[in-house]
């Protein structure tokens, strides 16, 4: 469904503090519970990576990863709703996971809720596997909590 034609393609860069504004609007968009500015500020000044997807100055989508001790954890993918299911999603794990394969990660893990089946079958469809649950991890409607899958994959 999603090859993206090179042509089409946004360029793909480092998040800068510059773009948190226009990151948080889609963030907000996108989730019920998003992240705060703070959040993103912090990820970019400890290190994390932290990529987007623009397209002629817009923004379209992001990507926050951290890595370390041979490890990656993919921790917010999110493409914005008018530019979904077009591929981005996909090419901002790919591109996330090729970073960590540079430096040397083996596995990469993330999380994800247990409704959000289109995550779920994006991840799946790119090799990770279930290899946990934790109870209550993220807050849902109404005061409750919902549970994630902990996914992962061997990288090489
Ligand atoms: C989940 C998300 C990142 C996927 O990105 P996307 O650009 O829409 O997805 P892609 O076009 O790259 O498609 C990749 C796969 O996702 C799944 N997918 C995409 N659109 C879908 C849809 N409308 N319905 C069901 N599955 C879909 C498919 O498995 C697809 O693989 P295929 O192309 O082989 O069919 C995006 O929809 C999003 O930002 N969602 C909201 C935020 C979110 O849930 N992030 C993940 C948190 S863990």
């Amino acid at each position: 469904m999603s090859a993206l034609p090179t042509a089409v393609r946004p360029y793909f860069r480092a998040m800068q503090q510059q773009d948190v504004d226009k990151v948080i609007a889609i963030e907000r968009r996108v989730y019920e519970f998003p992240w705060t500015i703070g959040i993103f500020q912090d990820c970019i000044k400890i290190g994390y990576v932290c990529r987007v997807f623009e397209n002629q100055s817009d923004i379209v989508a992001y990507g926050i990863m951290s890595v370390g001790n041979g490890e990656c954890h993919i921790l917010n993918v999110c493409v914005a709703p008018e530019h979904q299911s077009r591929g981005l999603g996909r090419l901002m794990v790919d591109r996330l996971t090729a970073i960590a394969k540079r430096n040397k990660v083996r596995i990469a893990f993330l999380e994800v809720r247990i409704s959000n089946e289109r995550a779920f079958e994006l991840y799946c469809g790119m090799g990770f596997n279930e290899v946990g649950r934790r109870e209550d991890y993220y807050p849902a409607t109404g005061g409750k909590r919902e549970g994630a899958l902990v996914l992962a994959k061997m990288l090489y």
